[in-house]
Order: C-alpha cells, then sequence, then structure tokens
C-alpha cells in the first residue's frame, strides 16, 4: 500500500471569488488505523455547488477553517479495517474529503457514510444514486405532488439535480420547462433530455421566453438557484402552485466567512412579494438527509429506471487529483449533469 497521502487543503481564507490560490498541496502519511476504523481509498471525488458553502458556514457539515483538508463527498473502497462492519474491497460513498485515503469509523457522526450498494457504475453511486439523485426523488415524489398534464419549471435543469428532476416530472406526464445556461445546453435539454421547451437563463429575454414556454402558468417549480430564474417563474404560479427550493446557488459566489448568507427570499421585490402572499405560494425546502431512512427505496426505483431506460443520468469526468481545486474554481463550466473529479482508479463497478 501507498505510504503517501496526497491532500488538497483549504489553505488561504476565502476574500474574493474562489480561486485554485485558496488552495495547497500538503500531503501527509496514510493514517494509522485504531480500533473500530477503516481506511478508505477514495476513488471518485463529487463537485458539487455547496463545497463553495463549506468556508463560509455550516452547511450540513462543519464550516472549513483555513489549514483543513477540503471537505467533499466521494467514492471509495475500503482497503484496511479494524472493524467487521467495514470489509476490505466494498465501496463507501460519504465526505472524504479531498485526498487519497480517508478514515471512517463505527463510532463517530456517521449518516453521511454509507455502503454502496453492488452493481452499479461509481459515476451512479456519486450521482443519480447518491445526493444529488436522492434530492430529485424526494423533492418529486414528497413536495412537488406533480399531475399528469400540469406545467413543471425545472431550474438548473443541465445540473445533477435538475436533469434528473426534469426526467422524473417527464415520468409523471408533465409538462417540462428546463432552464439551461445557454443555446447548446439547452438544445441538449429538448434534443436529449426530451423535455418540451429549455429557457437559457444567460439570455436578456429570459422572462419573456419563459412566458411564452409557459402559455398555461406554471404549476410546480423545481428551485435551485433562486435569483433571476425565481423572479422569472414566480408571477406565473398561482394559489395551489408547488415551489420545491433545495438551494440558492446563483448567490454561492458571494458566500464568505463571516458574512451573513443571503436570504433565500433576497430576490423579491415588494411586489413579488405580495403576489406570493396573495397566491399562498411557500417554498418548501428540503434537506436531502432528512430523507436518507427511505434512501435505499429511492434507490431501488432509480435502478429499475435506468435498467428500463428510462432514465438516464448523465455524468462529466475530469481525471487527475490536481485538477480539483480548478474543477471547483471553474464552477464547472461546459460540463452536464454531474461533475466528478477522478482520483484513483478502480475497476468501475462493484458488481
Ligand atoms: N437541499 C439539499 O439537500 C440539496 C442537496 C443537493 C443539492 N442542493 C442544491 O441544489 C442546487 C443544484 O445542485 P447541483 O448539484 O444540481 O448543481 P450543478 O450540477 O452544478 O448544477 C447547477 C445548475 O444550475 C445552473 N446555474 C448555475 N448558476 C446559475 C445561475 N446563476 N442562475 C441560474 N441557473 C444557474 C446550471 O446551469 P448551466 O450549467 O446550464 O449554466 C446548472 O443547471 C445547489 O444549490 C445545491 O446546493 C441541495
Amino acid at each position: 500500500m501507498a505510504t503517501l497521502n496526497r491532500r488538497w487543503i483549504y489553505a488561504r481564507p476565502l476574500e474574493g471569488p474562489l480561486s485554485v490560490s485558496n488552495f495547497e498541496r500538503r500531503d501527509a502519511p496514510v493514517p494509522q488505523l485504531r480500533q473500530g476504523q477503516a481506511l478508505v481509498r477514495v476513488r471518485l471525488v463529487s463537485i458539487d455547488p455547496a463545497n463553495r458553502l463549506y468556508f463560509a458556514l455550516q452547511a450540513y457539515r462543519p464550516q472549513l477553517a483555513p489549514g483543513d483538508v477540503m471537505a467533499g463527498f466521494g467514492i471509495g473502497e475500503v482497503v484496511d479495517s479494524t472493524d467487521p462492519r467495514f470489509r476490505v474491497g466494498d465501496l463507501w460513498h460519504g465526505d472524504f474529503g479531498w485526498q487519497d485515503y480517508a478514515v471512517i469509523n463505527s463510532y463517530d457522526r456517521h449518516e453521511y457514510w454509507h455502503r454502496c450498494s453492488e452493481g452499479h457504475t461509481e459515476q451512479d453511486l456519486l450521482g443519480v444514486l447518491g445526493i444529488t439523485g436522492m434530492t430529485a426523488w424526494f423533492g418529486v415524489e414528497e413536495v412537488l405532488r406533480a399531475q399528469a398534464g400540469e406545467t413543471a419549471v425545472v431550474a438548473g435543469a443541465t445540473g445533477a439535480c435538475g436533469s434528473i428532476i426534469a426526467q422524473l416530472l417527464k415520468l409523471k406526464g408533465c409538462r417540462v420547462v428546463g432552464i439551461g445556461g445557454g443555446p447548446e445546453k439547452c438544445a441538449w435539454l429538448t434534443d436529449e433530455l426530451g423535455l418540451d421547451a429549455a429557457v437559457d437563463y444567460l439570455a436578456p429575454d429570459m422572462a419573456q421566453a419563459l412566458r411564452t414556454a409557459c402559455p398555461s402558468g406554471v404549476q410546480v417549480y423545481s428551485d435551485a438557484v433562486g435569483g433571476d430564474v425565481s423572479r422569472a417563474t414566480l408571477p406565473l404560479m398561482r394559489r395551489g402552485a408547488r415551489w420545491y427550493h433545495f438551494g440558492n446557488l446563483s448567490a454561492y459566489a458571494d458566500a464568505r466567512p463571516g458574512v451573513p448568507a443571503e436570504r433565500h427570499d433576497s430576490f423579491m421585490s415588494e411586489e413579488l412579494r405580495a403576489h406570493c402572499h396573495a397566491e399562498a405560494l411557500k417554498p418548501r425546502f428540503l434537506l436531502v438527509f432528512d430523507h436518507y431512512c427511505h434512501r435505499l427505496e429511492a434507490e431501488a426505483r432509480f435502478a429499475e429506471l435506468l435498467r428500463d431506460r428510462r432514465l438516464i443520468a448523465p455524468s462529466t469526468e475530469l481525471d487527475g487529483f490536481d485538477r480539483l481545486p480548478q474543477a471547483l474554481a471553474g464552477g464547472g463550466a461546459g460540463k452536464i449533469g454531474k461533475l466528478n473529479v477522478r482520483i484513483s482508479e478502480g475497476q468501475g463497478a462493484q458488481a
């Protein structure tokens, strides 16, 4: 086994836009195990918008401080263990950080660690069967209560959560309008994902384009980004419409340590607030981990949909440990679906 643990450290505090200079390579020896622990060799690291929040606040994990190993979810293989709960050779999913080797244990907080089911690709384990897919599943099944024929707007439809949400809503018989960034990504939404219409949030006439794409208004809104997209969508919603809010991505680039997080409704004018009040439009927020007790049921349904080719799980994989900082700082420019960085090779599937 290797003796060196490559690590990316959050080295310099975030004071302006995130850049590679906020990180520093500081390798260390591979950790030694104590009783009840296991050593995980990380293979695939998930790049998520929420990684940016870790510097600024406690976002379902403790806030990072300069000097900490950069946090991040991933898929890794147990390569050594002192506890029978962790079998050597099994794949696990968890917040292993940007490093080759992470220690997990059987006595500490471990709700975000789970042993991966067998027979799936690592990309699917980290995406559609991981946090982003579960966020989509619980949102559609437990919040949106979508009916066939309803018009659904999916913000961030080219992303990891949104691409799955949009497909699940199509399977429910909705007319789905996806929001993406730029003409190519919008073309992908209609041509590859099969959505009924796509609207480019980067275009100056986005609000008008959305009105045109939703002639009967909007009954279902999946909101991952807030900001301009929400400002354009909410006026098209009336009493009884459902609003699933699970992220405020358009504000994440401004997140800084010591600066209070932007409120999710900070984009609202007085007029829009009055509209939401009059139409009783309230966002329902969901934190995926609150629903993790149902994770295996959702996973089984996703596995069926994937097997029957009724759903695709788009992902983009970058290769190389040294690409981690740029992958996050670059915001996943040009990627479609789930963004991951491979830092070590495995078999590709656990089967
Ligand atoms: N509450 C929870 O439990 C939970 C769990 C997972 C994720 N989330 C949240 O869900 C959101 C999406 O996560 P994800 O993993 O799907 O991210 P992702 O894969 O990076 O996708 C982001 C999507 O948002 C779009 N986007 C980026 N900036 C935008 C802006 N300023 N205005 C409009 N659209 C914008 C992107 O469009 P283009 O790429 O086409 O430009 C892309 O479609 C994030 O806010 C994340 O924190 C919440």
